[in-house]
């Protein structure tokens, strides 16, 4: 993975005390230990649902988080400093995926954002919502049609405000106005800084606009095509969900937020028309520490992510008897759906050696450079380090005729939804842990992601001890159609970079794909493979009634009272999309789904 060299260094805090009235660091500065709601979790949704309910100023909030504040962070400031934020990093899990049996047996860091924001503190910024076939078949699995695009959709005007880029240029043609919110809490804006390869991205699509034509705007529900990115960056900055949602709520006296502090479990409190129920949460800040319990009136609400909200349910006896048997765990609900259908976007990084001129490789490698680049920020918040790491993506679909589709049925969410996504970088990026990028040269990165997976996976307790990592095994690459599906991706790469927009500029594939036999090239994705970090499912919803899923359409859990899953966790399958776009979706769907005031009016 590449890594600014001068960044590391800035990834410190820049230490300046905190402003925020109600962010506590420690338990015992809590004023109470009652409160309506208590949200597990201040992510990518947890601080939707704070901002929320705390609009009514008679609902009092407390959020629970593991991390740091956000406030300092520099690399979570600084668009492009972005790589520098995970792995390994005092913001991030450190999770690693078990050996994947798809991936030659390898295993790598799986990020996750441990930091007030979560990952939306941490990623990679690309915001979009999917195809509106992937809100239609939520519906459709849980029975319930307020999943529904057309009902979805409603919640964009309150959650995206798009502002102008960070470079000012003329956005006519790059997106549709009318796709976008102008009012709401995240903003959201096109590249703030030009690349010298974006005419050529542009160009194959006019070359080859078959199967790779432009679309203008990917935020309707449209997705096939390429078009320009969309991220949550505004005036040459990250806006994330703590930046956001949170920062409108923190100064609410009804809100309060504790750092610090892991969830160990959700406690039994009684039974509710023969139902087990939860009003009582346990914390503590490690291992040794002594814990805290504090207890919400009305509901708690599970917003720990695809990978802390079905480790917190397994700890508190919410999941497979048998897993919990075995680590000595009471079962309270018996749910065999905990933790199971996990599923990802795999992705390939296809690099190309491009002739020098036009790449970012020499910013990666020149710390002048890079200085350079960093004062300019400093100075403006204006510059290359303004914007994310990629100018185009785009969603496409296999052949309707190709060969896989004769034994298996389309994974798709539909007809207009994709299999695959193309992502432009103009530089090496290559996410495996032990790549070592090359110290000369000029390079093109087509990474190709799997949008319509068909492997499952799980996250299982390794262990009672809360504090122990989950063992994490997306199971990647396992099934007939994946393998296939990805194959397939690789071979359009190379259909992409053989346009004529290319030809005066790509020298040659640099990775070992130049191949064309099923063999080598299944050789080189399981030897290349790794994530978008887009994991969903681990929660998922399912209609009311159903024998499987862990939460009904209205995200509460199955066979239990009072705890409610809003996150990643409950998507039954991955979107068309980056993942923090639909996050915010669901969040503002669930915030919709309380109901209002507090317990002291019933
Ligand atoms: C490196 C990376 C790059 C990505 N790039 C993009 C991108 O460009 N665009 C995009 O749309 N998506 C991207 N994603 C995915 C996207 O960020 C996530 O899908 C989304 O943010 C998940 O939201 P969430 O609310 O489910 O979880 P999170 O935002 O992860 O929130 C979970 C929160 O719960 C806290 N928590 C967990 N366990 C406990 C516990 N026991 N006690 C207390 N607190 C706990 C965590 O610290 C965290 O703050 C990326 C993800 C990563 C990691
Ligand atoms: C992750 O690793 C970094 C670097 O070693 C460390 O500072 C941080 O505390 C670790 N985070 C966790 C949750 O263990
Ligand atoms: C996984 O999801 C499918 C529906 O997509 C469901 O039929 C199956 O029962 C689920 N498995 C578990 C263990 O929940
Ligand atoms: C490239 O792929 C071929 C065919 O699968 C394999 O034999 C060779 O070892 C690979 N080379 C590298 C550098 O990975």
């Amino acid at each position: 993975m590449v890594a600014p060299p001068i960044a590391v260094l800035l990834v410190s805090c820049l230490c300046f005390t905190s402003s925020l009235a109600a962010l506590y660091t420690e338990p015992r500065q809590l004023p109470r230990h009652t409160y309506d709601y208590v949200i597990v979790g201040a992510g990518n949704a947890g601080n939707v649902i704070a901002s929320r309910l705390s609009e009514d100023p008679r609902t009092s909030i407390l959020v629970l988080e593991a991390g740091v504040s956000n406030e300092g962070v520099i690399a979570s400031v600084v668009p492009f400093l972005v790589p520098t934020l995970t792995p390994n990093t005092p913001y991030d899990w450190n999770y690693t995926v078990t050996p994947q049996k798809g991936l030659n047996g390898r295993t790598f860091p799986y990020n996750r954002g441990k930091i007030l924001g979560g990952s939306s503190s941490v990623n990679y910024m690309v915001h979009q919502y999917g195809s509106s076939e992937d809100y239609d078949k939520i519906a459709e699995i849980t029975r319930d049609s307020g999943w529904n695009w057309d009902s979805v959709k409603r919640n964009i005007d309150k959650h995206e405000k798009f502002v102008p880029p960070a470079d000012g240029h003329d956005t006519t043609g790059q997106y549709i106005p009318a796709n976008h919110g102008t009012n709401g809490m995240l903003s959201v804006s096109l590249p703030g800084s030009s690349q010298l390869i974006d005419s050529r991205v542009i160009a194959t699509t006019r070359d080859l606009p078959e199967e790779f034509p432009f679309n203008e705007d990917m935020g309707g529900g449209d997705v096939l095509g390429i078009g320009w990115v969309q991220a949550s960056i505004a005036d040459g900055q990250r806006s994330s969900s703590a930046t956001t949602y949170l920062a409108a709520a923190i100064n609410r006296p009804n809100v309060h937020v504790l750092l610090n502090t892991h969830v160990t479990k959700l406690l039994r409190t009684g039974t509710i028309k023969g139902v087990p129920s939860f009003r009582s949460v346990e914390f503590a800040s490690k291992l040794d520490a002594p814990s805290t319990i504090v207890t919400a009136r009305r509901e708690i609400v599970l917003s720990a992510g695809s990978i802390g909200t079905p480790q917190i349910l397994l700890l508190s006896g919410i999941g497979p008897r048998d897993e919990l048997e075995g680590l000595g765990i009471p079962v309270i609900v018996e749910n065999p759906s905990v933790g199971k259908n996990l599923s990802d976007h795999v992705l390939v990084p296809n690099i190309f050696h491009v002739k020098d001129g036009e790449s970012l490789d020499a910013l990666f490698r020149d710390p002048t450079l890079f200085k350079a680049a960093l004062d300019e920020w400093m100075e403006t918040k204006r510059g290359i380090l303004a914007s994310s790491i990629t100018n185009h993506l785009g969603y496409f679909r296999l052949s309707s005729t190709s060969s896989i589709f004769s034994t298996i049925s389309d994974p798709a969410s539909g007809p207009k939804a994709s299999h695959w996504e193309l992502m432009v970088a103009n530089f090496y990026i290559n996410p495996k842990p032990d790549d070592i990028p090359p110290e000369t040269g000029s390079y093109l990165g087509l990474l190709s992601a799997l949008i319509s997976p068909t492997s499952r996976g799980s996250v299982t307790l390794a262990s009672a001890d809360p504090f122990a990592h989950p063992l994490i095994d997306p199971n990647y690459l396992t099934t007939p159609f994946d393998i296939f599906a990805m194959r397939e991706t690789v071979r359009a790469v190379k259909r992409f970079a053989a346009a004529d927009a290319w030809k005066d500029y790509i020298i040659a594939a640099f990775g070992n794909f130049s191949s064309d036999a099923d063999a080598d090239l299944d050789a080189y994705i399981r030897d290349e493979a790794s994530t978008v970090y887009h994991m969903v499912g681990t929660a998922s919803m399912s209609p009311r009634g159903a024998e499987w899923g862990v939460v009904d359409p209205d995200l509460k859990v199955k066979g239990a009272e009072g705890i409610r899953i809003v996150d990643a966790s409950v998507l039954p399958f991955p979107p068309n999309a980056h993942t923090q776009g639909p996050v915010y979706l669901v969040a503002e769907r669930a915030a919709e789904l309380f109901a209002p005031g507090s317990m002291d009016d019933l």
